[in-house]
């Protein structure tokens, strides 16, 4: 099996105007100062998804967006189709992060048809799974990952074109992440039920990005976990200099 490539994505949420396009320039500067690896990916809300893209078109960084219609095209007031955004120039679209699960009561199935819609465009579906604090206390926390892998994840995906991203939703913007055996342990779990529900091949390559208060100051060690292939990062990933102090985690920044 090939070595996975890590992948460091930071999800810029509702945040974002086109005076933030500083922090993209900055961020080209850094990424032609590193090598290889990691992977980077942006994924600017969808109004700045063509402007970012423009602006990183000289350099590695891969722009990503943050949620699609199932449908193609058609009377979907305000929705966005994953054609619309690959045209836009994204490459990648997250799914079901827990903020659209919360937020629009999505569910495993409609993510589910969502990742597969990304497919259909020719884009990374990048699907986000994650326990609430109420399941991690009652120790659900597995059942609840095994539960969201094999509904939220199409039996369809390679690991060419789906990314999973583990995102404990009590760790989302709290500042509190769980200890590296928590996450050690829910990546190793993802894993194997990604092996049975889409084949060794599939699952073994597939990268599971860790997300939920990823830092500068606590990347080295998250990223160093078995099973993490990257991180999905939050409000670090608005400022060049945070972002690249995570990207510093596989010591090439
Ligand atoms: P924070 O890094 O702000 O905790 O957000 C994580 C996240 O939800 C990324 O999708």
């Amino acid at each position: 099996m090939a070595e996975i490539q890590p992948l460091v994505a930071g999800n810029w949420k509702m945040n974002g105007t086109q005076e933030s396009l500083g922090e993209i320039r900055a961020m080209c500067e850094r990424a032609a100062r590193i090598g290889a690896r990691p992977h980077l990916m942006i994924c600017p809300p969808a109004t700045l998804i063509s402007r970012v893209k423009g602006l990183v078109a000289a350099s590695p960084i891969q722009v990503g967006a943050q949620d699609c219609h199932t449908a193609e095209r058609g009377a979907h007031t305000g929705d966005i189709s994953a054609e619309m955004l690959k045209d836009a120039g994204a490459s990648a679209v997250i799914v079901g992060h827990s903020e659209r699960r919360g937020d629009h009561g999505e569910s495993d199935a409609l993510v589910r048809a969502k990742a597969l819609a990304a497919h259909r465009a020719g884009l990374i579906a990048i699907i986000c799974i994650g326990e609430t604090e109420g399941q991690r206390r009652y120790e659900l926390t597995l059942p609840v990952l095994g539960r969201q892998v094999r509904a939220s994840v199409p039996e369809s995906a390679t690991a060419a074109n789906t990314i999973i991203a583990y995102e404990p939703v009590w760790a989302i913007g709290t500042g509190l992440t769980p200890t590296t055996d928590d996450v050690a342990e829910a990546h190793a779990f993802i894993r194997q039920t990604l092996a049975e529900h889409l084949g060794e091949e599939a699952a073994g390559g597939m990268r599971i990005l860790y997300g939920g208060s990823v830092k500068p100051a606590n990347a080295a060690e998250l990223m160093s976990v078995a099973n993490v292939n990257g991180a999905l990062v939050g409000g670090a990933s608005l400022k060049a200099e945070d972002f690249f102090g995570i990207v510093a985690a596989y010591g090439s920044a």
